[in-house]
């Protein structure tokens, strides 16, 4: 583990400050502002070239949204990041920013619904292939490499099968043959896994999930040790492509990150008991959560993360006409897509989150129709597993 001066949960509170606000005020204000005025040209110019740090126009670069982007460097053990009006914005364009006509993707098989279409679609259409391989399986990561691998992308825990891979050994077989190595980090966040401390590259977020943690944001954020990567990216991808995150959510973000480390712990505490107590219910049978000791990727998420996380799948007895009544039993719990927020969702991920996956083929992929997904949130954790219990049970 890398030396930090301070703890996670102080970064989350104050990394990537630098000096004092305007007014001295304890936060910072929002600058909600399109564009930035000169007095010269000769400013301008310098400003154009990046011989100054002055702000330009907001697409390119703002105060907010340059402190919500040291704060998330802070975390992840970066140099640097940028942030995105999404997180598809964030992985779409590190992928275009890596990938040419002609070169190979190697993606694991795993991933959230509209990733896997950007990945096996939309980059096809440009002439970018994608491998699909199960990278809980190294060998098959090393057989599908081949000259024209340029990247290897995966998100670990995944989404929704919540597989575990393992990052060090993944970026040591990218690493030997030249491949730059993506990591999806948003449903760990860095507060329980820095990818980029075990080699990753690129560690890219959906921020509307727990970085946010209270459901009221969309943003995304791509984090790197390389400044100059990172750079390019922002003036030659985000920028030109346009997927600037707003000043308000940035803010927002910064504030939600603020109690990220007392979140996550909750989180994780409630996830673990429900996790438990799904393990042992009679309709239940088959409980996906890393923190159980039952879990495959057990072992590996106990090397690799500080925490579980609050995510888990689960399959009923009854396949999916048995599913779908239990998602639409729950009277506390919320039916929705998203992640990460105060209140438990769930969802069936193959007819929601997942619904770009060829169904004939779910199985190839780790997961079915018939799973269940849920984001375990920060109410009593009796609330949530009674909700549950009488769900499964279908009273
Ligand atoms: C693991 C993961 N990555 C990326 C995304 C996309 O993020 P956004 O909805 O912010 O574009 C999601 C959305 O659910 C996700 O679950």
């Amino acid at each position: 583990m890398e030396k930090r001066k301070y703890g996670l949960d102080t970064i989350a509170i104050h990394g990537g400050n630098k000096g004092r606000n305007p007014e001295n005020a304890l936060n910072p204000p929002i600058f909600q502002t399109s564009t930035f005025v000169f007095d010269t040209i000769e400013q301008v110019e310098k400003a154009m070239s990046f011989e100054s740090d002055d702000y330009v126009y907001t697409r390119g670069n703002n105060p907010t949204l340059k402190a919500f982007e040291h704060r998330m460097a802070a975390l992840e053990a970066g140099n640097a990041s940028v942030a995105f009006a999404s997180g598809m914005a964030a992985i779409s364009s590190v992928l275009f920013s890596f990938l040419k006509p002609g070169d190979n993707l190697v993606a694991n098989h795993c991933l959230y619904g509209s990733t896997y279409t950007v990945a096996t679609g939309l980059m096809r259409r440009y002439n970018v292939n994608c491998k699909i391989v199960d990278m809980t399986d190294v060998n098959s990561l090393e057989e599908a490499i081949d000259k024209n691998t340029r990247v290897i992308y995966f998100e670990t825990p995944s989404n929704p099968s919540l597989e575990i891979i393992d990052i060090k050994k993944v970026t040591e077989i990218g690493r030997a043959k030249g491949v730059k190595i993506v990591v999806d980090n948003t449903f760990a966040t860095p507060y329980f896994q820095r990818p980029l401390t075990l080699g990753a590259d690129v560690v890219v977020h959906s921020a509307t999930k727990y970085i946010s943690g209270h459901g009221d944001v969309v943003g995304g954020v791509a984090v790197s040790k390389d400044e100059d990567y990172i750079h390019s990216l922002k003036f030659d991808y985000m920028c030109e492509f346009g997927g600037v995150m707003s000043p308000f959510n940035a803010w927002l973000l910064l504030r939600g990150l603020k109690t990220l480390g007392v979140r996550m712990r909750q989180h994780e505490k409630n996830a673990l008991e429900i996790a438990r107590f799904l393990e042992k219910h009679p309709g239940v049978k088959r409980v996906y959560y890393p923190g159980l000791e039952s879990f495959a990727g057990h072992d590996t998420a106990k090397s690799q993360m500080d925490g579980f996380g609050a995510m888990l799948s689960f399959e009923v007895d009854g396949g999916l006409e048995r599913a779908k009544k239990v998602v639409n039993n729950v009277k506390l719990i919320k039916l929705a897509v998203s992640l990460g927020d105060c209140e438990t969702l769930i969802e069936l991920p193959a007819a929601m989150t997942h619904l770009g996956y060829p169904k004939e083929k779910l199985a190839e992929f780790g997961f079915t129709e018939s799973m269940i997904r849920i984001s375990v949130g920060l109410e009593n954790v009796e609330d949530i597993m009674e909700d549950l219990d009488s769900a499964i049970r279908c009273e």
